[in-house]
């Protein structure tokens, strides 16, 4: 059964048939697997995960979130079955590691209620799991970028919801940082979560990935396991890069490989084939 099922979802940023940036969007998200979004810049997917969790509104269509349509519920009660992580967020001034953390329980507890232990343990768990518990007296202002990134995801974590969407929890990350995230996102769905990821790395979404889905334009152009979607044929339409894709030597999921036309020598050669056009003078 899916997690999220969305039916021709629509959403814009201001009036007019131009502005609509989700199209007609109808996908589900199975439960229980790791399923990762991926497309060009401006696509349209954070303003998909923004619209399934609500922070957005849609312009039209349904989104059911564990089968319940997500404009019936409250809030507080969507945010218990669903967190974001969203991929720019703001910190307020001053504020600590911990208590940042400590704000995804709001969804659990009445306004002005106390943390209880349920909490503490789940705010430790999420700073725990993230690598995060040295840090967690810190301010955020002191932290680098990668130790930020992995603060948001423990805050998601922290709410402890049964779907998790995270809007590209790898950026910022060095290589053993963004593996340990994805490796998080494969041990909670193990233990029976959903999760949602935007990833640009088409490698890293095709190792991980139970279901990969392709938003170009504001419409879904493929969806499946990766080996049905990582084809030449979709990173040169989707991407504009021509690629060969082989079976990747560690796990055998696609890896693509961009043809030499593409990197530093292909460059120098076609700089210097057009030197007589842009020389120096
Ligand atoms: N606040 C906004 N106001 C107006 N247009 C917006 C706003 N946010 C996004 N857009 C536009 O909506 C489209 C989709 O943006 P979105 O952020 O969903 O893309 P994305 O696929 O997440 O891209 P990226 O890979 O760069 O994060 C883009 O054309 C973008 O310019
Ligand atoms: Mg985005």
């Amino acid at each position: 059964m899916s997690a999220i099922e969305a039916e021709d979802l629509r959403a814009s940023y201001g009036d007019g048939a131009d502005a609509e940036v989700l199209k007609g969007i109808s996908t589900s998200i199975p439960r229980g697997r790791l399923t990762v979004i991926v497309g060009p810049n401006g696509s349209g997917k954070s303003t998909l995960l923004m619209t399934l969790a609500r922070i957005m509104a849609p312009s039209g269509g349904v989104v059911r979130v564990e089968g319940r349509d997500s404009a019936g519920l409250r809030g507080r009660e969507l945010a218990r079955l669903l967190a974001l992580l969203p991929q720019e967020a703001t910190a307020p001034e001053g504020i600590r590691v911990w208590e940042l953390v400590s704000r995804g329980r709001h969804p659990h507890r009445g306004f002005w209620q106390p943390l209880g232990a349920e909490d503490h343990r789940a705010v430790e768990e999420a700073l725990e799991l993230t690598g995060c518990r040295e840090l967690a007296q810190r301010r955020m202002v002191e932290l680098s970028g990668g130790q930020r990134q992995r603060v948001w995801i423990a805050l998601a974590l922290a709410q402890r919801s049964p779907v998790l969407l995270l809007d590209e929890p790898t950026a910022h990350l060095d290589l053993s940082h963004a593996l340990d995230v994805l490796d998080i996102g494969v041990r909670l769905t193990a233990a029976g979560k959903t999760v949602v990821t935007v990833l640009h790395d088409l490698n890293l979404a095709a190792r991980y990935a139970d279901r990969i889905i392709v938003v170009d334009g504001g419409q879904v152009v493929g969806a499946g396991a990766p080996t049905e979607v990582i084809t030449p044929e979709l990173v040169g339409e989707v991407f504009g890069v021509a690629a060969l894709v082989v079976p990747d030597p560690e796990t055998g999921s696609p890896l693509v490989v961009p043809r030499a036309q593409h990197g530093p020598a292909a460059v120098r050669a076609a700089v210097e084939a057009a030197t007589d056009i842009g020389g120096a003078a």
